[in-house]
């Protein structure tokens, strides 16, 4: 039986470290956080694919493989649209009937902002459509095709950004070797601060492995010092050392200060974060605009958001969550 609309939610993330370096097979720590993707799904009466983002002010279909506008630039719809697209695809495909569907997505994390949203919004996407199609999906089937979709986003993804929406949490981890649940009892202050310079995730990839190509020797070494940083923080995590993680995050962001994905915009949030008494600050994600975060004790947060705010970045309090991808309501 099909039922009338399913509603699925997803976190956002931030790296706490490892970024870029994940996608060289080096450990990563990623956190989800309290900022969520939905996304609703219903059947047609038709055999179009609707859908419509409230956040983006997007709307469009997909008749016969031909994408239509109904709301904002078409261009930029169907690339926005083409990952869930392809993710609703496979599901179809493993349903076996081709259904019409309207999927309403509403997310609210920042885009192209190194808070993984893409990812949130194609697992709260496949998540929905599978549950109202009554397909019998694991976390792992979800974690494939979010993957697939990614790779029209970033390119060459690591699967980090998949990865946290759906399982939530807290993980480490690694190309080769996958994922583990981390277990961290402790409060992390966070801060992020978004720039407002949307960048592309692909671009700033590109350009460390142009830079990792040019210059192999000189970035070899970074890459193991960031191996390194992944290893120590893990222990402070352990040994809930708020000024360790700190001092770890400021020395993760000059390695990718080095491989140049930090930019001016970052620069600034950064600074203003650490001068207001921020443990440590680096930027989380690709890097080139987007966000930054800052580590802080309770009582210096405020500060810090403040200081951000007065810099011209949009801060906001970030707390951790347990809960990965979900349904919300059937
Ligand atoms: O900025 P985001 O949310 O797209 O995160 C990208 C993380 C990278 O390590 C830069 C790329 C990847 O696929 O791991």
């Amino acid at each position: 039986m099909v039922v009338m609309g399913v509603v699925a939610s997803a976190p956002a993330k931030v790296i706490l470290f490892g970024e870029h370096f994940v996608v060289y097979g080096e450990p990563a720590i990623v956190i989800a956080i309290d900022k969520r993707a939905y996304a609703k799904a219903q059947t047609r009466n038709d055999k179009n694919l609707h859908l419509r983002s409230l956040n983006l002010n997007l709307a469009g279909y997909f008749e016969n493989g031909t994408f239509k506008i109904e709301q904002g630039e078409l261009k930029e719809a169907k690339s926005k649209f083409e990952p869930a697209k392809l993710a609703v695809e496979k599901v179809l495909e493993i349903y076996g009937e081709n259904v019409g569907l309207d999927i309403e997505i509403n997310s609210t994390v920042p885009v192209a902002a190194g808070l993984g949203s893409s990812a949130a919004v194609v697992a709260a996407v496949t998540t929905s459509v599978g549950a109202l199609l009554n397909v019998k999906m694991s976390k792992e089937d979800i974690f494939r095709i979010t993957c697939e979709a990614e790779k029209i986003v970033h390119g060459t993804p690591s699967g980090i950004d998949p990865a946290i929406s759906i399982f939530g949490g807290t993980l480490l981890f690694q190309m080769d070797t996958g994922f583990k649940p981390l277990e961290v009892k402790m409060d992390i202050p966070l801060i992020i601060g978004d720039t407002g310079v949307e960048r592309s995730t692909r671009v700033q990839v590109e350009k460390v492995r142009d830079i990792n190509e040019r210059y192999p020797r000189v970035v070899e070494p970074i890459m193991r010092a960031a191996r390194e940083i992944v290893l120590k923080a893990m222990e402070a995590l352990k040994e809930n050392s708020l000024e360790t993680l700190g001092d770890l995050m400021n020395i993760n962001h000059a390695l990718l200060y080095g491989v140049g994905v930090s930019d001016e915009s970052l620069e600034w949030l950064i600074n203003a974060a650490r001068k207001a008494g921020a443990l440590g600050a680096k930027l989380t994600g690709a890097g080139g605009g987007g966000c930054m975060m800052a580590l802080a004790r309770n009582e210096r947060v405020q500060e810090v958001v403040e200081a951000i705010q007065r810099a011209e970045g949009k801060p906001f309090v970030a707390k951790k969550t347990d809960e990965g991808v979900k349904i919300e309501r059937t």
